[in-house]
């Protein structure tokens, strides 16, 4: 049960704590972060669930595999050596404080 916190472009913040086992995008669209579109559920085809991790997090992470890294090149906003995907990053006890920042545009 990790707490996560999304920050957001005008500064506002997002804090909750997340199931065990489930994706960054789904705890964010289920506590309702605004910014988290997720147009295609999760699928990894749509790249509208973009964040940029925290620095400190980022090789605290998996790293993303070819087709997040192909995705990642067509984002709406500009790619960042921290962005990811956020249906790619399951979430669980090591992501404890997993902090993210959502773009300023999805689409
Ligand atoms: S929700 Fe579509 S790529 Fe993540």
């Amino acid at each position: 049960m990790p707490d996560i916190r999304f920050i957001h472009p005008d500064g506002r913040e997002d804090g909750f704590e997340a199931p065990d086992g489930v994706s960054l995008m789904q705890a964010a669209t289920g506590f309702g972060v605004d910014g988290i579109i997720a147009e295609c559920g999760g699928s990894a085809i749509c790249a509208t669930c973009h964040v940029y991790v925290e620095p400190r997090w980022v090789d605290r992470l998996p790293p993303p595999d070819d087709n997040e890294q192909a995705l990642l090149d067509n984002t709406a906003a500009e790619r960042r050596p921290t962005s990811r995907l956020s249906c790619q990053i399951r979430l669980g006890p090591e992501l404890q404080g997993l902090t993210v920042h959502v773009p300023e545009r999805q689409t």
